[in-house]
This record gives structure tokens, C-alpha cells and sequence, in this order.
């Protein structure tokens, strides 16, 4: 059978990205252009400098992940990119540059959706990898237990009420201050403290989480306690988040009696949430599933391989299409 490429493009937040993927699982490129040390110094990604530095970015970036995958622009299938969710003015400059190149070669365009290509990162990772499985979705946007039923057909069971993990994570990191992006400071200060401070655990009926209640209680400990062991706190944070996280999985296990479990989005980058849930392994059957770590984070690489799977479906857009930033799985 001959292969199928596709060209992945991921423009929805602080990255800029495209990627080559062959039959949606193998990388041929992925070059990431992160915006990190620009974000940084404002504490927090703004959205109109994002989208002006994708606009640098994007030829350059293009340019580059072809040469890597030492292909020719004639040999892709077909191009992805991500429409939503994420900020309006980052996803159009990724959409309107996969319009115009759709339109300029004749290849199809493919509307992606960010969270399906969260999910997918997992296929590059594990190439025998086949749904149904379970996600738990954790990033800077969305937090989620969620049915993959099939590589386009997703159940939501669960969702935040109020912030999303990554959310909490970089709010208490910037408050503690550690600056941006709060998620990874906070897994390298945690490896230096003890988890021995008390904190809320947030319950909600059924599958839905909530962390907002969590991350106002490390504030106010914080505002009130400016001395507290910094290290302590982000080591009793991940503990509590981990612990949910972890509670939750379990309820969905016997809910739905699927036992295989992928991780996804830039929080499962997270050391010690990988960690406790690598020992759930060693229950009844469980598999867990977690991408590698620069597959965890933006990246095209997932999109292409999303859009890989909407290919083969059918699901091709035409140049209506335009950014939907609250977009839903
Ligand atoms: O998936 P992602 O790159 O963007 C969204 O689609 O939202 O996730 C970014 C989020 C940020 O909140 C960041 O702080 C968090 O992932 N993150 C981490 C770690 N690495 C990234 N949080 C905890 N521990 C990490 N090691």
C-alpha cells in the first residue's frame, strides 16, 4: 500500500510548528518554534505578540521541517492543521498559511482539532496503540477523561468545572514566584521537597474534576505563610493533583472496563504524575500509555497524525474554514 504524508501545522499557542508524519505514526520532521523566552518576561503567554511571531515564524518553519523530512512539497497527501481550540489570533495565522498552501498545491486541507491531536501523540509513541482506550488529558487549556471510542469518535465522561491542571499548576507557580511556565518549575522545585503539607482535595460528583479550590488554598497559604517551605508546597501540590487525577482514572476503569489508559497534553509531562500512575501498571491489567516528553507539549507532529486518521475518514475542509479558539472534542 503506498504511504500516506501529511503536513501538520500547529500555530495555537505559543508554538509554531510543522511536522511531517508518514501513515500517522512515524515522524519524518517535527520542528517546533517555541516563544517561551518572549512570554516569559510578561509572566504569561500575550496573545497579540503570539500571534505576530507566528507570523515570523511560520515560512521559516515550514521551510525547514520539508528539509528535514528530505521530502518535496509535491509528495504530501495531504495538509493538517489545528483550527481550535486555542487563541483566535495564533490559530489564524497557522489556518489562513494551510489555506493558502492547500490552495496553492491542490492538496486537501484537513481542519484538525488540538485535542485530538493531544490524544494522538500517543500513536507516535506506541505504534501498536489501537482505541478503544481511555485519556485522561491534562494541559494548559483542558483537563478531561475522555472515551476514545475510535481514532475520530471521542466520548467526553469527564471535564473540569473551573481551571485546567496546567492552569493551576502556572497560576501557584507565578504566585510562589517562579515564574513562566509555572508547570515545569514546579516538577523541578517538587523533586526538592517533601509533600507534607495539607491541602484540599476538591470533590465533584461523577467524573468532573475541580482545581480552582485547590490552587486558591496554596495562594492563601502562601499569602498568609510567605516563609512556608516553597519546595514543601509544590511537592503537596503535584501530590493532590496526582491523587485526583489518579481517583478519577479509577472510577472511569470500572465505569467503563476499559484498562487501557493514555496520558496526554503538557502536564503528563509532568515527573511525578508519570511516575504515580506508571504504578498503577502494576494492577489488574492496567496499561498506561504516556507520549514522549517533546510529544507532550505543542507540537505538529500530533496534529499531522490526527489529521492522518480524519484522511482516511474522509473528513477534508474547503477554504471556508476558519479558527473556532473554544472549540469542543
Ligand atoms: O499541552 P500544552 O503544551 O498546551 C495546551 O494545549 O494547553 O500544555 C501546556 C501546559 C502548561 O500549563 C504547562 O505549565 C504544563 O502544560 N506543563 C507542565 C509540565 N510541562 C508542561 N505541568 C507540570 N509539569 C510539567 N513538567
Amino acid at each position: 500500500m503506498k504511504d500516506t504524508l501529511i503536513l501538520g501545522i500547529e500555530s495555537s499557542c505559543d508554538e509554531t510548528s510543522v511536522a511531517v508524519v508518514k501513515n500517522g505514526r512515524e515522524v519524518l520532521s517535527n520542528v517546533i518554534n517555541t516563544q517561551i523566552s518572549i512570554h516569559e518576561l510578561y509572566g504569561g503567554v500575550v496573545p497579540e505578540i503570539a500571534s505576530r511571531n507566528h507570523v515570523e515564524n511560520i515560512s521559516p518553519v515550514m521551510k525547514e521541517a520539508i528539509k528535514q523530512a528530505n521530502i518535496k512539497l509535491d509528495e504530501i497527501d495531504g495538509i493538517a492543521c489545528t483550527y481550535g481550540p486555542g487563541l483566535v489570533g495564533a490559530l489564524l495565522v497557522g489556518v489562513a498559511y494551510a489555506k493558502a498552501l492547500s490552495y496553492a498545491s491542490g492538496k486537501p486541507l484537513i481542519a484538525t482539532n488540538h485535542i485530538e491531536g493531544h490524544i494522538a501523540a500517543n500513536y507516535i509513541t506506541y505504534k501498536d496503540l489501537k482505541p478503544p482506550f481511555l485519556t485522561l488529558l491534562i494541559s494548559g487549556g483542558n483537563t478531561q477523561l475522555v472515551l476514545v471510542k475510535d481514532y475520530t469518535e471521542f466520548e467526553i465522561l469527564g471535564k473540569t468545572r473551573d481551571d485546567a491542571v496546567g492552569e493551576a499548576f502556572d497560576k501557584v507557580a507565578r504566585v510562589i514566584g517562579l515564574g513562566y511556565p509555572g508547570g515545569p518549575k514546579m516538577d523541578n522545585l517538587a523533586k526538592q521537597g517533601v509533600p507534607n503539607i495539607e491541602l484540599p482535595k476538591v470533590h465533584v460528583d461523577g467524573l468532573d474534576f475541580s482545581f480552582s479550590g485547590l490552587k486558591t488554598a496554596v495562594i492563601n497559604l502562601h499569602h498568609k505563610m510567605p516563609d512556608i517551605n516553597k519546595a514543601n508546597l509544590a511537592a503537596s501540590f503535584e501530590k493532590n493533583i496526582a491523587e485526583i487525577l489518579i481517583e478519577h482514572t479509577r472510577k472511569a476503569i470500572k465505569e467503563t472496563g476499559i484498562t487501557k489508559i493514555a496520558l496526554a497534553g503538557g502536564v503528563s509531562a509532568n515527573s511525578y504524575i508519570r511516575q504515580e500512575f506508571s504504578k498503577l501498571q502494576n494492577e489488574k491489567n492496567i496499561e498506561i500509555y504516556y507520549p514522549e516528553l517533546k510529544l507532550c507539549t505543542d507540537n505538529a507532529a500530533m496534529i499531522a497524525s490526527a489529521g492522518y486518521y480524519n484522511f482516511i475518514k474522509g473528513n477534508i475542509s474547503d477554504l471556508t474554514l476558519n479558527a473556532v479558539p473554544n472549540l469542543k472534542l
